[in-house]
């Protein structure tokens, strides 16, 4: 039911943990399922992602998406960070159940939450992002 990378990023999740006075953080859950996922980014100067971490209280699939975005916006640019999608983190992750394609939401959700506390705490404008909701749950209904 879960494919091989699936179940690897949720058995040895990639960059768990927390930044301490991180450049970005951001908390989104779903208050359906009661998952919560948080997101921390050290960003350069250069509004490059030099370090990214998270920290998932969800199911299986909430882990392994959240410690897959880690990976796929780790080195990026905030611009190229913020067009990564759920559709991206489930490509690279060879796909999900239909029953857990929600849980992807959170990952692209989170990312966007951490670039929002970012361009709010340096009074910045990031192109293309909106406010992100707290409860995901909400997008979609
Ligand atoms: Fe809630 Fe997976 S069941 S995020």
């Amino acid at each position: 039911m879960y494919s091989e990378k699936v179940m690897d990023h949720f058995n040895n999740p990639r960059n768990m943990g927390e930044i301490e006075n991180p450049s970005g953080v951001g908390t989104v859950g779903n208050a359906k399922c009661g998952d919560i996922m948080r997101m921390y980014f050290d960003i350069d100067e250069q509004g490059v992602i030099r370090d990214v971490k998270f920290k998932t209280f969800g199911c299986g699939a909430a882990v392994a998406t959240s410690s897959m975005a880690t990976e796929l916006v780790k080195g990026k640019t905030v611009q190229e960070a913020l067009a990564v999608t759920n559709k991206a983190v489930m490509e690279a992750l060879d796909g999900l159940p239909p029953v857990k394609v929600h849980c992807s939401l959170l990952a692209e959700e989170a990312i966007h939450a951490a670039l929002w506390d970012y361009a709010q705490k340096n009074g910045i404008e990031i192109a293309g992002l909106e406010k992100p909701v707290e409860d995901i749950g909400e997008k979609e209904k």
